[in-house]
């Protein structure tokens, strides 16, 4: 294929090491032809003639997070996944309410994207959580993507996500606009929080959460990376605390603190 910038496998290979190293994600040869057509674009906004000097300006910490955000990717959406959101409401929730004494509720949705996940367990607390309101409810929402967690914070999607909306929510935490937007409500906002974390990085929340969504994020995590990722977010749980991860998932190789109840969740183990 011509290239409007000569693009050698050694920039390939530089870019896909650079990537691995700052956020976990592994960049396979046959990524390659992905990884230009995001960069290509970032090279004409900066006015740059190839990617030997692109590369040069990887050293800034601004332009690598330009990167970060170039090599995400941020497919999510309301209630995906819908039987996690039922585990929530039928067993993690009225579990809270007879044991946490103190009304504290504390979820983590790590790898948060747009929004949408940490939105939808902010629904499913305000819908099955007796007394929701009377509680210390804080959704943590992080995300390596600046940009997209810009769009969270905002809390307006296309109209085509009602439809993952259950009905109960549907006018009251979720609204359609007239412009053709909906968006959730200010009692949901005020649940969740955003904040930009390289789950690679150091972690300054001190937990203990009573689940952590950690889901569709380390697909293309190599293991190791899994390991250790997996190790801390057991740390940071309540003791028996949930852990719910994507579709494509496992913990195989990966951790064994955690006990499989099906369907992608997982619970800390007793003795943890
Ligand atoms: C496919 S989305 C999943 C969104 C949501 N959890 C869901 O299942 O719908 C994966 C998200 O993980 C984020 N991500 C990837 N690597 C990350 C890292 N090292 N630290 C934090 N977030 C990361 C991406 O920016 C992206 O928004």
């Amino acid at each position: 294929m011509v290239h409007e910038f000569a693009f050698r496998d050694a920039d390939f290979r530089h870019i896909a090491q650079l990537v691995h190293s700052h956020m976990g994600i592994m960049l396979p040869e046959q990524k390659k032809e992905m990884v230009y057509a995001r960069l290509a674009r970032r090279l004409r906004t900066l006015g740059l003639s190839d990617f030997g000097s692109y590369l040069k300006r990887l050293e800034d910490p601004a332009e690598l997070e330009m990167l970060a955000n170039a090599m995400t990717t941020n497919v999510t959406a309301f209630f995906r996944e819908p039987h996690h959101f039922h585990h929530l409401a039928e067993t993690v929730l009225p579990q809270a309410a007879a044991q946490n004494k103190n009304r504290r509720l504390r979820i983590w949705s790590a790898g948060c994207s747009a929004g949408m996940e940490a939105y939808s367990i902010a629904m499913t607390v305000l819908t099955h959580l007796p007394n929701a309101k009377q509680w210390d409810v804080k959704i943590l929402a992080t995300d390596i993507d600046t940009a997209i967690l810009e769009r969270g914070k905002k809390g307006d999607y296309d109209a085509h996500q009602w439809d993952k909306i259950p009905e109960t929510c549907r006018g009251t935490l979720a609204r359609l606009q007239a412009n053709g937007t909906m968006s959730v409500s200010d009692d949901v906002k005020k649940l969740v929080c955003f904040k930009h974390l390289n789950l690679l990085e150091d972690w300054p929340m001190q937990g203990p959460f009573d689940a952590i969504f950690c889901r569709n994020v380390v697909i293309y995590f190599d293991k190791e990376t899994q390991r250790h990722l997996f190790a801390r977010m057991a740390d940071l749980l309540k003791p028996q605390g949930w852990l719910y991860i994507g579709h494509s998932e496992n913990l195989h190789y990966v951790s064994d603190r955690f006990t499989l109840l099906g369907s992608t969740i997982y619970r800390l183990n007793d003795h943890e």
